[in-house]
């Protein structure tokens, strides 16, 4: 069996997590094509019997909106299995909901068969410790293992979110597609910034454009932070809404030094420990 392995990351969670995913399936043997969510307007699946792999953020408790736009856009399913792996950055409300991106692939025609979340260290609002983004990498690792073995396997299992989630996942999602554009338009690119592009070039949205006086951010921002973490020198913040992105996590030096042994010490990050103790 071949897999199509695709994937949208803003900060680089997703992308390291399906990095690994694709590592557990080739050492099973396993032939996987990546391919990356972005801006492509042709949604590319190879013909043929495969499996497809999608890998998501949780924004607002669901899957991105252009990534949900993406799902809309492929092509028919055939019947075909696909599996979906929602990163988000606690396991609270369930991880949020994959019953959105679920309907929109059965719509293509795509049969989901395995659903499965993998929570990664938090990109917005709270910056968990080093201690718990060490833990939370070792037990992404041990979920990858489990998760490879029922892609290979040919096993079911959907994860059916609460009816409260779903609910909140909808309002929250109103408010972040009326508001999420204020934190765009409050974007700057500073002195450092080299005019190379990059940000406009990965932008999901389309909505970084280079005029004559500089890096112009538009409308249309739906706060995947990418241009912010991937821009090369660091240019890129938010005047008013910087306290809403967090710092980068360092996941390749986390992810080989492994966990300290240090235990999650304040109210918040210890109510990661039952997701912990489930990993
Ligand atoms: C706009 C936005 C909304 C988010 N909403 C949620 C959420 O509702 N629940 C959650 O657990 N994480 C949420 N997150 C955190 C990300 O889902 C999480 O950190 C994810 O692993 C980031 O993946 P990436 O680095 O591949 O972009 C949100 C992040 C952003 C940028």
């Amino acid at each position: 069996m071949s897999f199509a392995l695709r994937y949208f990351s803003g900060t680089g969670n997703t992308a390291w997590l399906a990095d690994r995913l694709k590592e557990a399936l080739q050492r099973r043997g396993e032939a996987v094509s990546t391919g990356f969510i972005g801006r492509d307007d042709a949604v590319q699946i190879p013909d043929g019997p495969l499996t497809l792999i999608v890998c998501f953020p949780i924004y607002a408790l669901d899957a991105p909106p252009f990534v949900q736009e993406w799902a809309r856009r492929l092509p028919a399913g055939e019947g075909r299995a696909a599996v979906l792996v929602r990163s988000p950055g606690d396991p609270f409300f369930d991880g949020g909901t994959t019953r959105t991106m679920r309907r929109l692939l059965e719509e293509r025609d795509w049969r989901v068969r395995v659903e499965r979340m993998i929570v990664m260290p938090p990109n917005v609002f709270l910056r968990v410790s080093d201690d718990l983004a060490a833990l939370l990498l070792a037990a992404a690792r041990r979920r990858i293992a489990i998760l490879a073995d029922d892609i290979v396997g040919d096993k079911e299992h959907l994860e059916n979110t609460g009816i409260f989630t779903h609910y909140c996942s909808r309002i929250f999602n109103l408010l972040l597609a009326r508001h999420g554009f204020r934190f765009g338009r409050d974007l700057r690119a500073n002195e450092r910034c080299t005019r190379c592009g990059l940000c406009v070039r990965e932008c999901p949205s389309h909505t970084i454009t280079m005029t004559a006086e500089g890096i112009r951010f538009g409308d249309r921002c739906t706060v995947c932070l990418r241009c912010v973490a991937r821009c090369p020198v660091k240019a890129i913040s938010s005047r008013f809404y910087n306290w809403f992105s967090v710092e980068n996590y360092d996941l390749p030096a986390l992810d080989s030094t492994g966990p300290t042994g240090k235990e999650p010490q304040n109210w918040f990050e210890r109510r990661y420990r039952k997701y912990l103790e489930r990993s």
